[in-house]
């Protein structure tokens, strides 16, 4: 016997209510976001269509809040509303429908399209131009009052316009938009907490959100946080009729913006537009969870009201989940170049943000205890960007009795040397330094790209040294001889050659490399040429004291201790000796200078190159007196151009910047 509405109505209210306990209150989820969302929408549809089987507890009339007692409250000038979602073409086609039947007939609606940025919703209060506050969403009506912390984002104006635009700003104007963190920014900030010991941040918008939430706001300061504003929720002294144009004005104002945003005349040309942004996700510098589409005519939009908390004139096309749950049926270890024990999983093969996963990282042994990650749970897997897939938390209530804990190994997996966790520390170690995949791994990196940077030398070919017992460190590489090399597997004269100029090549490697390739933890490129502009020798660093080492910019005290113990080791002390007496470069050098051809100019590369790397570009403009930028901005003078380039491209296309090859970038310096 079927359900009657108001049957299943209660059902599915019931069954949310209980999922939202275990996922909000025990952190235990019990499924993953799209089911959950599924059922959601289930129990929307049925409310719009009885309107009667509504009660005031239905978790469709909750906004959510995110209120807290350390802030003052702000009052919001206007409900900030949320958005209604849509998952296919048929889903908003059966919007635009649903509109224009409460529109005057004959209308037609072009829309804009945006990108749905993934991070904590902000909004600004400017008196006469001066930023005077700004607020968490709250619980839509009410906010918390975040302006100090909100003041130390840079892209966030303090006063508006600023730059040279020749408006001036409107009485009072009160915008919304999305804080967050750029992929790359996010990566930063991960590998600094990891250079300073510190846990990392799995989720981007919840790190974003707590920065936002700090009550030291020296402490939001130092987080790499972006703003995009994208609509305009009150305003005095400002009246704009499309949508098209708040975005324009936005960015008159000195706001960044919805990127990548557009108009177009018609839903079909908008929904043709949608698989090429799904594709593309993962290659934007910033973290999108699907698209907005907004009905571009204001007065339309405002005809047209709200739904519950959602306007009509507005709605987000929502991407396939990058996460979704699977059985984890087996655990490995890996071991790092500096002995670190990694826990890694083998699940059941499940497809998620549009690949198919069968590993998966679990971070540490202390993210598996405090997530109690079990051998033989049902978990949650995620995949967001290019990141490693990893294991998010497993789905407790589905347990039988039979899963085993997950502990560190009591010996290495690799050479049986018991493991060791040091005093203090987070993570386990191998702490044989001979350990063939502590080596394996050591010389693979300093052969990598940005490292030494040696082609001929793969990560084949190193295994091969080491198995034969022919390298017992990366300082090993230098010294080996042509008649050793023929004797390998697959080896014959063409390939011993390219081994043989690799090495010969890597000892002239700028001393910032060689800083780099040395693979001391916390040391990237970065710090290294840091190290290298300020001691000019590895003889000067390894003879300098740990507070000069603090000293240097970007450095701070665990890392410079950290330096030093390096330098102090006695196996690093003899792999420095056996590079030295190699004839490996351990000089610092001015910058090299090869002609002006290139001065006033600004690059931007994308995708990869015929024959540099990017390093290698970047370095051959620079060294022509050119200027490298990461974003393609009307300033950009050309955009270099290689095989499967990013949005970059699109965006050089859009702005009308020159696109060229590596061949074009070539003729320009002779
Ligand atoms: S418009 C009434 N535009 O997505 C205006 N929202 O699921 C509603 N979001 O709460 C918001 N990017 O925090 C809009 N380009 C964009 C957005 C965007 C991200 C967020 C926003 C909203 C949520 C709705």
């Amino acid at each position: 016997m079927s359900q009657s509405p108001a049957e299943r109505a209660a059902e599915l209210r019931k069954l949310l209510h209980e999922y939202s306990y275990r996922y909000y209150v025990l952190s235990q989820p019990a499924l993953s976001d799209a089911d959950f969302d599924q059922l959601y929408r289930e129990l929307i549809a049925l409310e719009q269509e009885h309107p009667e089987v509504i009660t005031p507890d239905s978790p469709t009339q909750r906004t959510g809040s995110d209120l807290s007692e350390d802030f003052a409250k702000v009052q919001h000038p206007a409900p900030i509303l949320s958005l209604s979602n849509a998952y296919n073409a048929d889903d908003l086609t059966a919007w635009e429908e649903r509109n224009l039947k409460l529109l005057p007939g004959g209308t037609q609606l072009t829309y804009t399209l945006e990108p749905k940025l993934d991070g904590l919703t902000i909004v600004l209060t400017y008196e006469h131009g001066v930023l005077v506050k700004a607020a968490t969403r709250g619980n839509g009506e009410i906010g918390d009052d975040v302006t100090a912390n909100i003041r130390t984002i840079r892209t966030i104006p303090l006063r508006i316009p600023s730059g040279r635009a020749h408006q001036t700003a409107p009485e009072r104007l009160v915008v919304r938009g999305e804080v967050m963190y750029l992929k790359r920014d996010f990566e930063a900030l991960n590998m600094q907490q990891v250079e300073q010991g510190l846990p990392r941040f799995i989720n981007a918008r919840n790190a974003a959100s707590g920065a936002v939430k700090q009550k030291d706001s020296r402490i939001t300061a130092r987080r790499p946080l972006t703003a995009y504003i994208y609509a305009v929720v009150e305003s005095v002294g400002l009246s704009l009729a499309y949508q098209w144009d708040i975005l324009q004005f936005l960015l008159e104002m000195g706001f960044r913006t919805a990127p990548d945003a557009a108009l177009y005349p018609t839903l079909s040309d908008v929904i043709q537009q949608i698989p090429t942004w799904e594709s593309h996700r993962n290659q934007l510098e910033y973290e999108i969870d699907g698209v907005v589409i907004k009905v571009n005519d204001l007065r339309a939009a405002a005809e047209l009201g709200y739904v519950g908390k959602d306007p009509r004139g507005a709605t987000a096309y929502k991407f396939a989940a990058q996460e979704a749950t699977t059985r984890l049926v087996g655990v490995s270890f890996t071991v790092g170049r500096t002995g670190r024990v990694t826990p890694n999983v083998a699940l059941e093969p499940i497809f998620v943000g549009g690949v198919t996963v069968s590993n998966a990282t679990l971070h540490n042994f202390d993210f598996v205890r405090d997530n109690d990650i079990r051998l033989g749970d049902k978990v949650l897997v995620k995949r967001s960007g290019d990141v490693i897939p990893y294991v998010s938390g497993p789905l407790v209530e589905q347990r039988d009795g039979t899963e085993q804990p997950i502990l560190p190994p009591v010996e290495c997996p690799f050479c049986t040397t018991p493991i060791v966790q040091p005093e203090g520390a987070v993570d386990y170690y191998c702490p044989n330094v001979y350990c063939p995949e502590r080596v394996y791994r050591q010389a693979e990196f300093f052969v990598s790209r940005g490292a030494m940077d040696i082609d001929g030398v793969g990560a084949q070919t190193i295994r091969m040294l080491i198995d034969k017992g022919l390298i017992r460190d990366e300082a090993d590489l230098f010294t080996i001889h042509r008649d050793q090399l023929m004797e390998l597997e697959g080896f014959a004269e063409k390939k011993v050659d390219n081994f043989m100029a690799g090495i010969q090549a890597a000892r002239s490697r700028p001393l910032a490399q060689l800083l780099t390739a040395l693979g001391i933890d916390g040391v990237g490129s970065t710090i290294a040429t840091s190290l290298a502009d300020r001691f000019g020798s590895i003889d000067a660093l390894e003879k300098a004291t740990v507070e000069e080492i603090d000293a240097v910019e970007g450095i701070g005290e665990v890392l410079a201790e950290n330096i030093g113990k390096w330098f102090a080791d006695a196996y690093h002390h003899n792999v420095l000796e056996k590079l030295r007496t190699a004839g490996v470069n351990m000089l610092g050098q001015e910058r090299f200078r090869a002609g002006e051809q290139l001065a006033g100019l600004t690059f931007v590369i994308t995708g990869t190159l015929p024959t540099l790397s990017r390093e290698q570009a970047e370095d051959l403009i620079e060294a022509h007196g050119g200027k490298i930028s990461s974003s393609v901005s009307k300033k950009t003078s050309y955009v270099l151009m290689g095989d499967s380039p990013g949005s970059k491209a699109d965006k050089a296309r859009t702005l009308g910047v020159q696109i060229i090859s590596e061949g074009e970038l070539r003729a320009m310096l002779t």
